[in-house]
């Protein structure tokens, strides 16, 4: 038997999720990728995943298949805007469903890429745009962060700014709710603090908002963290 951690992406064929493979790929992990398309399999293969699990977080037995002997649960799991004109959002039904199947099967480890502005602390004028446009994305998302704090497993949250498509840069601003940081940042960057979040005591059951905002470097609420990337080959 492999002992190899498992680590499942969830979303792995969204935007996050593929700079997630790719960051994973080179490390001796067992990564399983999760998409609701049957159709992507080999696509997740080439970009690293060694498993594919075609699923519905909608369906909780998709879920709990989801995290069969898995050790760490990385979800950048998301709704897209046509999810306004319904009433059901992945980010709360379906991450919630994850959440609850990880904490059963006993995983170590969960990290949830959520959002600026979820959740009721004091948040910057961009959390309010999020909040204004999305606001029923935003509050299920609320609703699974809740989920995920109260659950008995170690988790981070990452509360990113606006995503981007650039390059990653390593020089994000991460700070505790409330401090209303602002900006754009590259899921690169966030899918490498994603993957490092796992193996980082310094951030296991905390919550943080991500920018990449040269303006705010000297923020008084910034924590500095010393990122531990996951295990590396010999
Ligand atoms: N866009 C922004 O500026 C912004 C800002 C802050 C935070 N965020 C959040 O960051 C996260 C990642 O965003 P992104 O743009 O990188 O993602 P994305 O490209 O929109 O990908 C979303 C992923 O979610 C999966 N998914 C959706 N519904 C699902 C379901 N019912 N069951 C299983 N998987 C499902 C999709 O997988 P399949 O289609 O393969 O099933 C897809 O891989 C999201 O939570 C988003 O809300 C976005």
């Amino acid at each position: 038997m492999s002992s190899r951690p498992r680590v499942l992406v969830a979303g792995a064929s969204g935007k996050t999720g593929r700079e997630i493979l790719r960051l994973l790929a080179p490390r001796p992990v067992t990564v399983r990728a999760l998409t609701r398309s049957g159709t992507r399999t080999a696509e997740l293969e080439a970009r690293g995943a060694d498993e594919v699990l075609v699923g519905n977080l909608f369906d909780p037995a998709d879920a709990t298949a989801a995290v069969a002997d898995v050790d760490v649960v990385l979800s950048a799991v998301g709704s897209d805007l046509r999810a306004l004109r319904g009433a059901r959002f992945v980010d709360g039904e379906g991450v919630g469903a994850l959440v609850s199947a990880a904490a059963d099967a006993g995983v170590r480890a969960f990290v949830m890429e959520s959002a600026l502005g979820v959740g009721d602390e004091p948040t910057s004028p961009l959390g309010s745009v999020f909040n204004a446009v999305i606001g029923p994305i935003q509050r299920a998302k609320a609703e699974s962060e809740a989920a995920l704090r109260d659950a008995a497993m170690e988790h981070t949250i990452l509360r990113p700014g606006l995503l981007t498509g650039g390059r990653r840069t390593d020089t994000v601003q991460v700070a505790p709710p409330g401090a209303e940081l602002w900006g754009c940042v590259s899921r690169a960057d966030v899918a490498r603090l994603m993957t490092a979040a796992p193996w980082t005591p310094a951030v296991t059951d905390r919550t943080f908002e991500v920018v990449d905002n040269p303006l705010l470097t000297g923020h008084p609420d910034r924590v500095a963290i010393d990122w531990v990337d996951g295990p590396r080959r010999p």
